[in-house]
């Protein structure tokens, strides 16, 4: 595991967008995986302007979204394909036969997750996956309890996750629904690459348990110690609780 350590939330979102971007310029036709959550917005704010400035084009990226609300349609302003429609997708030249996303409307919700199973693996894997972080530890919607071997599937929230995500919601848990699809475990760490973001002391406790515990299942992000290529991208609040980091 690598770590960037920056002293503001602006400077770790500069460091991320720049590692984006020179990926993007390395290989054109770059198959990325996308977050949301409030960790994303300004991510993606940023990464709209700096591929402006820097004429970087998405004409040829692939993108595969980790998560979607079981219930939303793409219509609905709360669901996961509507905030990347606002913030990114409707902003740059991606092509819409190039974006990936779960179907949390779909009728038959097993078939959807394999067929974005089928997608990723057609397209020979995801070459770089962004991801943010839950208060409880959680990937994509990989909840605790998710198995390392976990594929793309119908997943509970659990009520600490609708809470958090409470404040999409209009500030009322009861309106988050109560399933989502998301990307497995084991669809997550087939990325070559990850790079995941943390920020502010909310995150300090997720952060050092993903990275400092041993690796299990209750802290899904720490099955992200078996990757090879996992970097974090944190503000000093996130990084507020790693011991290795605080002795250097
Ligand atoms: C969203 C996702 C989640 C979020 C996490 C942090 O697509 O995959 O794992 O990254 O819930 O959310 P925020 O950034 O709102 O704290």
């Amino acid at each position: 595991m690598k770590f960037i350590v920056c002293s503001s939330k602006a400077e770790a979102i500069r460091r991320g967008v720049e590692l984006v971007v020179g990926e993007i310029g390395r290989n054109p036709e770059l198959v990325l995986g996308l977050a949301t959550g409030g960790t994303m917005i300004r991510f993606y704010s940023e990464l709209v302007s700096f591929s402006w400035e820097k004429k970087i084009s998405f004409s040829k990226v692939r993108t595969f979204n980790l998560d979607e609300y079981v219930g939303l349609s793409f219509r609905n302003k709360e669901s996961f394909r509507y905030f990347m429609e606002k913030n990114f997708f409707d902003k740059v030249d991606l092509k819409k036969e190039n974006i990936v996303f779960l179907n949390g409307e779909a009728k038959n919700l097993d078939g959807e997750c394999e067929r974005f199973e089928k997608s990723v693996k057609n397209v020979g894997g995801i070459n770089l996956q962004i991801l943010g972080i839950g208060k409880n530890g959680h990937i994509g919607f990989n909840e605790p309890g998710s198995s390392i071997k976990s594929k793309t599937r119908v997943v509970d929230l659990s009520l600490e996750t609708r809470k958090a995500n409470a404040k999409f919601f209009g500030g009322k848990f009861e309106k988050v629904p109560r399933e989502a699809l998301t990307m497995g475990v084991s669809t997550i760490l087939g990325a070559e690459k990850i790079v995941l973001f943390a920020f502010g002391k909310e995150k300090a406790d997720a952060v050092r348990d993903a990275v400092e515990d041993k690796i299990g299942c209750e802290v899904p992000a720490s099955l992200l110690q078996r990757h090879k290529n996992v970097i974090f991208i944190l503000d000093k609040g996130a990084a507020s609780e790693l011991k290795k980091l605080r002795n250097t």
